[in-house]
């Protein structure tokens, strides 16, 4: 599972049925059933994380599997061993699913080199990140009852975001619309061009919008000034209440996290949009739980 864009729209909803069907697991009082029982996941971590590290972890415990954490920070990589090393040590205890985050997607395709275990991409770079799409859809299609020819509304750092592209590519396989909207030092220029539709005024841009996604601006991936200041964007980028206001009523707000209030969100529409951002996290386990089982039992790249 390397991305969304070479994902046909009958494997996503595929993984949409399997994670409602988890969903009910995570409620039960014995949270496990044995479905990859005797298969042995590594989570490789060499960037931050939080929601997603924990929830592959929960995810593949909830399934049976044995699981082992290697953030870089604590590895021998501090010691100088290279990723593609550290990828073959590992490789010699048999895995049978690496989930990976990595800095570069120059060195996500190298690892699928060194390995005979199914890769799971948590984030190359800025490139994408599939499962953070898939739970982002599928928290979508179980609010508005699909993810089909919506307006979806992007909004922020574009140019850094892996979180946009795959949301890019998921939502367009259901005919819906993108709408891009950032300064535009940070909108991808060529945008445009493939039938995106980019606006630079937030106001004007949450008019029509069913979904508005905010993405966190990604300051450890920029080399340089792209605004002014933070107060400068959040002044015409962030979510207000005077700009919610102007948004359909049921227009969903969703956040991938960590979410910087009062930057990309204002802080008193806390609570208005938390509960949902907090709902993503919740269905990012029931999806990764439906990713790790398709991939630990097809014995494939999906
Ligand atoms: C995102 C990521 O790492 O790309 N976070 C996440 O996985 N929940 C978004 C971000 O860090 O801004």
């Amino acid at each position: 599972m390397l991305g969304i864009k070479a994902l046909p729209r009958e494997e996503i909803e595929a993984i949409f049925s399997l994670a409602k069907s988890f969903q009910e697991i995570s409620t039960r009082e014995v949270k496990k059933v044995p479905a990859l029982r005797g298969k042995t996941l590594i989570n490789l971590f060499f960037e931050n994380s939080t929601r997603t590290r924990t929830s592959f972890e929960l995810a593949a415990k909830r399934l049976s599997a044995d699981v082992v954490n290697f953030s870089a920070s604590s590895s021998s990589l501090a010691k100088g061993e290279t990723i593609i090393d550290t990828v073959k040590n590992l490789e010699a205890y048999h895995p049978d699913i690496f989930v990976i985050r990595v800095g570069s997607s120059a060195a996500l395709y190298a690892l699928t080199q060194h390995t005979e275990a199914s890769i799971v991409n948590a984030g190359d770079g800025r490139n994408e990140h599939p499962t953070q799409a898939l739970l982002d859809m599928f928290t979508v299609s179980q609010q508005l009852g699909s993810c089909e020819k919506l307006k979806v509304l992007i909004v922020g750092d574009i140019l850094h975001s892996r979180v946009a592209r795959s949301n890019m590519f998921g939502f367009r396989k259901f005919a819906s619309q993108i709408i891009l909207c950032g300064p535009p030092s940070l909108v991808p220029f060529d945008c445009a061009e493939e039938g995106i539709r980019v606006e630079y005024d937030l106001d004007a841009a949450v008019e029509s919008a069913d979904v508005i996604i905010m993405l966190r601006v990604q300051q450890e991936r920029q080399t340089s000034a792209f605004f002014p200041s933070l107060r400068e964007y959040s002044k015409n980028y962030a979510l207000t209440p005077r700009r919610l206001a102007r948004a359909r009523k049921d227009a969903l707000v969703l956040h991938p996290g960590p979410v910087n209030w009062d930057v990309e969100i204002h802080s008193s529409l806390k609570w208005r949009v938390h509960p949902l951002i907090l709902k993503q996290a919740e269905n990012g386990l029931a999806v990764r739980m439906a990713v790790l089982f398709s991939v630990g039992t097809k014995k494939r790249t999906l």
